[in-house]
């Protein structure tokens, strides 16, 4: 993770780079810095903490007037959150100014060696081995020391760099972590995405991998891993600028939540067309989709429990061999795929490190690839060999909602075409469960009147806990896997979720009087299944929380202490309406408890470090 951004224009650089570092402040809040290019050297700045404090110290100075500079947002990997390790790091001799978003790899290496050759580090970070690889390596041509420089490392780099002697020029390049450049009447910016850049511009170059770039007031030269001159074509930025404010809400986890009505039905009015789901865009014929065996969905976080219930109700509807698994140890792993096997990458960024190294793994066995991806032209979607985008515009909390939600009706929609060329299901079951897709806008949109003031009160009554218990079963089990994450990594109280069935195998030692147990029930064909164990923890003591169809409200009253009823849901609506009640439910739990919701503590939002 790391956000990185650069300013050459000719207006002051700082206001510029500190906008763009706070739309960039997702990726990373541990420390903050910037280095100004001047004539009389550069001039760097950096503060441990968020970004409100680099500013604060930056408010209290005198004002550079550098037109020109480059700003770093860090979430720590190599050293610890300290200023030292905060970016920008300098060169020995103050020539070079680095800011890196990625990992080296060969970083001990390189360091043992340029320690042997005299230089003096001053962090404990992978990053500073580039600056004095600049260093040594630099005879007075910025570009050769630069591709000098690249060619000595291994791992993942975005990087941006100033050079003493070239002011008002910035030097950037890309291997594995993404950055964006965009040239504007303001003056010509580089960043880590296009969220930063909408309010100065509606049209970026994506940096290809092992492409960099030379920019500065006047203009932009691309180049290639050769340092050869090409030419790149400035793309149409697919959000607008509104996407990326707060509306009026207190948080953007608060309005991303109230965007979903609208994720659904735009996704449903993307994917569906005369009551039949339809992908124009994919790259798989139907004879292929219809010839798969075998699929594997992958992802982290939040995006490998889309794909945990996407497991459940693609076996399910369409008899095809599934399995869901987490990139990180999927990618270590050995598992034989082939060409009948498709892997199927979910992930809102796009580039998630160990999700990108996952999929260039099942592409080298020979597995069919396919990227269920939020952010266009990501790494993801472009390694892919076809990619279904999630539509879920710009989401700048770190804990998911929407772009989550819309993953599971992607990946829902899929596996109903799926079905359909299998022959799983007639034309009448097809029309019945689209019918209920393209109904579920209103019955969310209904949730969203009603639920926030039941889950703010529920919250009320539980945000003292010391620890929660998830329960439910197959998509009502992801949907527990999710709760619980969405509540522990906003409200930090530890959280665990179970498939209902296997509490009784070890966890229900844990639970004692008082114990909360929050109980997803809204899959209706297991719900009686799930109020047995429900039995179970009640009579044990628990505090029961459940959720659960309308229709089998009145069925749970005597085994649960809170009820909170959902539309009837069948087997994959219920996993949708139990996360929106979750992300409420975790949201004024961290709320009541003062936390930082959209920044929670060690977390980033695009993780692309393994
Ligand atoms: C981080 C985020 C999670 C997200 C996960 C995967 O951990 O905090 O919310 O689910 O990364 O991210 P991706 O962009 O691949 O969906």
């Amino acid at each position: 993770m790391c956000g990185i951004v650069g300013f050459a224009g000719k207006e002051r650089a700082v206001p510029y780079l500190l906008n763009c570092l706070t739309r960039l402040e997702y990726r990373g809040y541990d420390s903050a810095g910037i280095a100004l290019s001047g004539q009389r050297g550069i001039e760097v700045t950096k503060r441990k903490g968020k970004l409100s404090v680099l500013t604060s110290e930056l408010m209290s100075k005198k004002q550079s007037q550098s037109q020109c500079g480059i700003g770093h947002t860090r979430w720590a990997t190599h050293g610890a959150p300290e200023e030292k390790n905060a970016h920008p790091h300098l060169s020995s001799n103050g020539y070079f100014a680095v800011v890196h978003n990625g990992i080296i790899e060969n970083y001990e290496a390189l360091k043992r060696e340029l320690i042997s050759q005299g230089c003096k580090f001053s962090s404990d970070t992978d990053t500073e081995v580039i600056a004095h690889l600049l260093e040594k390596s630099y005879c007075g041509d910025f570009l050769s020391a630069a591709k000098y420089t690249l060619s000595r490392l291994e791992g993942s780099y975005a990087v941006a760099v100033l050079c003493k002697d070239y002011p008002g020029k910035i030097f950037c390049s890309r291997w594995g972590s993404p950055i964006v450049i965009a040239k504007t009447d303001k003056g010509n910016f580089i960043s880590s995405d296009v969220t930063s850049l909408m309010e100065y511009t509606d049209e970026v170059v994506k940096l290809g991998g092992g492409e960099s770039a030379l920019v500065d007031s006047e203009g932009i030269e691309f180049f290639d891993k050769d340092m050869k001159s090409i030419e790149r074509s400035p793309e149409k930025i697919q959000w607008s600028v509104e996407d990326v404010g707060k509306k009026g809400y207190e948080h953007f986890m608060l309005k991303e939540i109230f965007e979903q009505k609208d994720t659904v039905s735009g996704l449903v009015g993307e994917y569906v067309r005369g009551g039949e789901t339809s992908f124009p865009d994919i790259k798989f014929s139907d004879k292929e989709l219809f010839e798969f065996e075998r699929l594997i969905f992958i992802g982290c976080g939040s995006a490998y429990h889309a794909g945990l219930a996407a497991k459940y109700f693609t076996r399910g509807i369409t008899g095809i061999p599934c399995e869901a698994e987490t990139a990180s140890e999927w990618r270590y792993g050995s598992v034989p795929v082939n060409e009948k096997c498709l892997c199927v990458f979910i992930s809102q960024s796009g580039e998630t490190a160990d999700t990108l190294a996952a999929l260039r793994k099942a592409r080298d066995g020979g597995a069919r690839t396919l990227g269920v991806v939020n952010v266009v032209s990501s790494s993801v979607a472009d390694e892919s060999e076809s990619v279904l985008y999630t539509r879920a515009g710009p989401e700048i909390a770190v804990a998911t909602t929407k772009a989550y939600t819309a993953q599971l009706v992607t990946l829902y929609l899929f596996a109903l075409r799926l079905a359909k060329l299998r022959g799983r299901i007639s034309s009448a079951q097809q029309e019945r469960l689209i019918g209920e897709l393209l109904r579920a806008p209103d019955k969310i949109g209904g949730l969203l009147k009603t639920l926030p003031e039941k889950m703010k009160a529920l919250s009320r009554e539980y945000y003292t806990s010391e620890q929660m218990y998830f329960i439910g079963r197959n998509t009502d089990c992801a949907a527990a896997m999710e709760g619980a994450l969405k509540l522990k990594e906003i409200s930090y109280i530890p959280c665990q979720a179970y498939a209902a069935g296997e509490l009784k195998h070890g966890t229900i030692s844990l639970i004692e009087k008082g114990t909360p147990v929050v109980a997803l029930m809204g899959n209706s064909a297991l719900f009686a299944k799930t109020l047995s164990n429900v039995k179970e923890v009640k009579s044990r003591g628990a505090r029961v929380i459940a959720l659960c169809s309308e229709e089998n409200y009145g069925k749970s009253t005597d085994f649960c202490d809170s009820l909170i009823p959902l539309p009837e849901g069948g087997e994959f609506m219920s996993c949708l309406f139990e996360g929106i009640a979750l992300q409420l439910f975790a949201y004024y739990t961290a709320r009541h408890l003062g936390c930082d919701i959209d920044k929670p503590r060690n977390l980033a939002k695009s993780v692309t470090v393994e």
